[in-house]
């Protein structure tokens, strides 16, 4: 089955349910406009230690309501996890998948001599709320963007930014779901990050 970039945003068979680890139903799709305050209130109220691991872009309510108003997934999906049991429907997770490498991660990813088209890579970052780690909603969402990723034709994912060094729930989660590691990196100066490559 092939899911058409143009549909993906409403497209049904981007929607993954599950039941949490307390059988609370939750909902794992693309961001849509009407997310946008749910969506800007989630990224405003990451903490300072959660930001220092996972900034792909600014955190802001504003850029919130402008990455939901403007979601074109043809250049970056952004999925959602969302607990469909509240009225206002809360943002839980957040998975940035975004289609093709930017020339700096190129430039990093020719030197580890791998076979690979940059064109078909997606550069991904996940965040789930403080809170709510560790019970079992990271794995979901990961494997979502996985399964969308591949059924968009793409090759391999990599991590934006790669993944800190200390970072070691991350970097246990990545290689828990097939991720390996290739070398590390040093930015901003002093701080280690690891690039990793997942095959789809
Ligand atoms: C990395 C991250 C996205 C993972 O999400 P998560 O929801 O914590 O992931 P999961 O719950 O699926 O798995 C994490 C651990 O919890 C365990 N777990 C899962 N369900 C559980 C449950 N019900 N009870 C107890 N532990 C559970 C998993 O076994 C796993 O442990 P392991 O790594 O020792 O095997 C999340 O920790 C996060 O947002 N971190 C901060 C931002 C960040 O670092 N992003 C990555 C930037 S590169």
């Amino acid at each position: 089955m092939s899911l058409p970039f143009a549909d993906l945003t409403y497209n049904p068979f981007a929607e993954f349910w599950f039941s949490d680890s307390h059988g609370r139903s939750r909902l794992i799709r693309p961001l849509r406009p009407r997310d946008a305050d749910a969506f800007s209130f989630f990224l405003s109220h990451l903490t300072e230690k959660t930001r220092h691991l996972f900034e792909p872009h600014p955190l802001s309510w504003a850029a919130g309501q402008q990455l939901a108003l403007e979601a074109d997934p043809s250049e970056c999906l952004r999925l959602v996890l969302i607990d469909t049991q509240l009225p206002q429907q809360p943002i839980l997770g957040y998975l940035v998948l975004q289609m093709g490498l930017r020339d700096y991660e190129i430039e990093r990813f020719d030197r580890y001599g791998i076979e690979y088209d940059p064109h078909l890579c997606v550069s991904l970052a996940p965040v789930i709320a403080e809170g709510w780690r560790a019970q079992g909603l990271g794995a979901p969402l990961l494997k979502q963007g996985l399964h969308l990723c591949r059924e968009l034709g793409r090759q391999a994912v990599i991590l934006m930014g790669g993944v800190q060094d200390n970072n070691r729930m991350a970097v246990r989660f990545y290689l828990r779901h097939g991720f390996h590691r290739l070398d590390s990196f040093e930015w901003p100066q002093g701080v280690l990050n690891d690039d990793m490559i997942r095959w789809l």
